[in-house]
């Protein structure tokens, strides 16, 4: 909640333009809905991820309720460096949200990524990205797709024109599974980092090397989880994300469909000795 956040964060700001001058790619959890919360930021941070966002937050609705504001956005002392993604189609409703949450952050993103990546006309998509540039926003991340597809290909050779093309940082986001996609698409296609959603959610550990679940990575989950109080359903579903890949048809048959925390600790004990 931000009420409990403001003497334990308020101080902690660090300027997230920083990494991009690290001499490495930056290594960054994406915004999602539901899933890219605190605790699992806490999480991604301990396997090595070096920035964080937070699911998109309606702006509107953040500016207008201290309800929505402490149900949508929770943070602590060591959930930095954090960008707060908005929705937003209103200037001065993103400015409002701006400014309340700006103590227990170190940037805010728009969300212009739904439905419209690329476009099939890569001047255009450049065009934007200069204007966005040229509005001073410290860096951009791009999503290889245009509006129609889905599951086809990433357009790296798009991201890496992009690239060439703008002087600040440019994120690379799109299907990358493994820290050995996230160094090739850095080498690929120039930019200054990688965004991951859905290979953190398979693995969160991927940052750090790992190309599947650790057990300990498993471990850590249920004690920050169970620290941070978080509900049963997002506990069990980023379980189940992470052990996708290290579990039989099977066994997701029964370890889907368990209905509370302490069934779900038997399991995991008794199968995997977590
Ligand atoms: C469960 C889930 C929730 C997402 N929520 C958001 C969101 O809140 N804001 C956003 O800009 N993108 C969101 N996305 C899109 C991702 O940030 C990312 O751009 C997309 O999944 C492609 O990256 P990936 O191939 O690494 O998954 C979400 C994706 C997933 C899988």
């Amino acid at each position: 909640m931000i009420s409990d956040a403001i003497e334990t964060t308020q101080c902690q700001r660090k300027d997230p333009v920083d990494l991009f001058h690290s001499g490495h790619f930056v290594k960054i959890c994406a915004p999602m809905v539901r899933y890219s919360k605190l605790a699992f930021r806490t999480l991604v941070r301990k396997y090595n991820c070096d920035l964080c966002y937070t699911p998109m937050i309606i702006a509107a609705d953040f500016v207008r309720s201290v309800k929505a504001r402490d149900s949508e956005f929770t943070t602590s002392k060591g959930d930095r460096p954090l960008i707060v993604q908005f929705a937003a189609n209103e200037a001065q409703v993103l400015s409002d949200a701006a400014r309340i949450v700006c103590p227990f952050a170190d940037g805010i993103d728009l969300n212009c990524g739904c439905p419209q990546r690329i476009h099939d006309d890569l001047k255009r998509t450049v065009d934007l990205c200069r204007k966005a540039e040229a509005t001073g926003v410290s860096w951009i991340t791009v999503h290889g797709r245009n509006v129609e597809e889905r599951h086809q290909p990433v357009h790296y050779d798009a991201i890496k024109i992009i690239k060439q093309n703008m002087s600040i940082p440019i994120v690379a986001n799109g299907d990358v599974k493994t820290l050995k996609d996230a160094e090739n698409i850095h080498h690929m296609t120039g930019t200054d980092g990688v965004m991951v959603a859905r290979g953190l959610l398979a693995n969160p550990a991927m940052f750090a090397g790992y190309e599947e679940t650790p057990l300990k990575c498993i471990q850590d989950w249920v004690d920050i989880a169970l620290e941070h109080g978080t509900p049963f359903t997002c506990f069990h579903h980023h379980l189940m994300y992470m052990m996708e890949r290290i579990t039989s048809k099977q066994e997701k048959r029964v370890f889907n469909v368990l209905s509370s925390t302490s069934a779900v600790l038997d399991y995991l004990n008794d199968h995997y000795g977590v």
